[in-house]
C-alpha cells in the first residue's frame, strides 16, 4: 500500500525498539521503506538493514551536514555500495544553507562530485536542498542526472516543475500536515499526482497530529490522507500511486 521514500531507521532514536518497530512496519501496509544515507555509518546500516528484512531498501551517499570525514576514498566506499543489489539510490546529497558546519563552496564541491557517481552508473539521487534552492537546481541541472526525488521539497511550485521536466519526482512528507504549509500545498495542487512520492524522514519531522513526537513510516497515513484531500481522491487511489512512483524511480 505505502511506499516510504525516506527514512533513516539508523538513527539511534529506533535503537531501543528498532527490531521490533521494523518487524511489523509490513503488518500497517508499509509496502517498500528506502532507509537514506547521510554518512558513512549509516550507509552501512541501511545495508546491513536492507539485507535483514525483504521489503527495505537503501541509499548510500553524504549529507551537505556531514563531511567531516569526506575523501576521495570514501567517495569510492560509496560507489561500491551502491553496486549492492538493494541500494537504489544516491542519497542524501545536496546543499544546504541554514547552518553553516561547511561552507557553500565545500558542500558544492562534494555534492557535484556524488552527483558525477550517479550520473556515470545511471543511479537515481535522492537530494537535500535547504535554503540554497537555486544553487541545488544549477548544480543539477549541470550535472546531466535526470533521475531522483527532491526530498522534503521547500522550494516553488514553479521550481518544482522545471525539476518535472527534467525528470525529477517530488517528495512530500509531514510538512504537509503543518496550518502554515501553504506554499507545499499550491505545490502538491499544481504538480501531478503521479510525480510525488510520499516520505516521512522519521525520527524527524512526525505530522499533525503527532508533530514534535518520534515519527515512523506508520504516520505516512496522515501524509496520504492530506494530499488525497488536496487531490481529490480517495488516500487508497493516493497511496496506489504514489507506490507505484516510487517503484519507477528506483526499480525500473
Ligand atoms: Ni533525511
Amino acid at each position: 500500500m505505502y511506499f516510504e521514500s525516506h527514512a533513516h531507521y539508523d538513527d539511534k532514536q529506533f535503537d531501543k525498539d528498532r527490531e521490533a518497530l521494523l518487524t511489523c512496519l509490513p503488518t500497517y501496509g508499509i509496502d517498500v521503506v528506502i532507509n537514506s544515507g547521510s554518512d558513512l555509518k549509516s550507509s552501512y546500516i541501511g545495508k546491513e538493514l536492507a539485507e535483514q528484512y525483504d521489503y527495505i531498501y537503501f541509499a548510500a551517499g553524504i549529507h551537505p551536514h556531514e563531511l567531516y570525514d569526506i575523501s576521495d576514498a570514501v567517495l569510492e566506499e560509496i560507489r561500491q555500495l551502491t553496486m549492492h543489489k538493494k541500494c537504489v539510490a544516491i542519497g542524501e546529497v545536496g546543499l544546504d544553507y541554514h547552518y553553516d558546519t561547511f561552507s557553500k563552496e565545500t558542500q558544492k564541491y562534494w555534492f557535484e562530485k556524488q552527483l558525477e557517481i550517479a550520473k556515470l552508473f545511471h543511479t537515481p539521487v535522492i537530494i537535500h536542498s535547504r535554503e540554497a534552492a537555486q544553487d541545488c537546481f544549477d548544480i543539477i541541472c549541470k550535472s546531466g542526472v535526470n533521475k531522483g526525488v527532491i526530498h522534503c521539497y521547500s522550494g516553488s511550485p514553479e521550481m518544482a516543475e522545471e525539476y518535472i521536466k527534467m525528470g525529477f519526482y517530488i517528495g512530500m512528507g509531514g510538512v504537509l500536515t503543518f496550518p502554515n504549509a501553504k506554499k507545499l500545498v499550491e505545490v502538491a495542487k499544481k504538480i501531478p499526482l503521479e510525480r510525488i512520492l510520499i516520505e516521512t524522514d522519521c525520527p524527524y519531522l512526525a505530522p499533525v497530529p503527532y508533530r514534535g513526537k518520534r515519527n515512523d513510516s506508520r504516520n505516512l497515513e496522515f501524509v496520504v490522507k492530506k494530499l488525497a484531500e488536496i487531490k481529490g481522491l480517495s488516500p487508497s487511489e493516493v497511496a496506489n500511486i504514489t507506490l507505484k512512483n516510487g517503484e519507477n524511480l528506483f526499480f525500473l
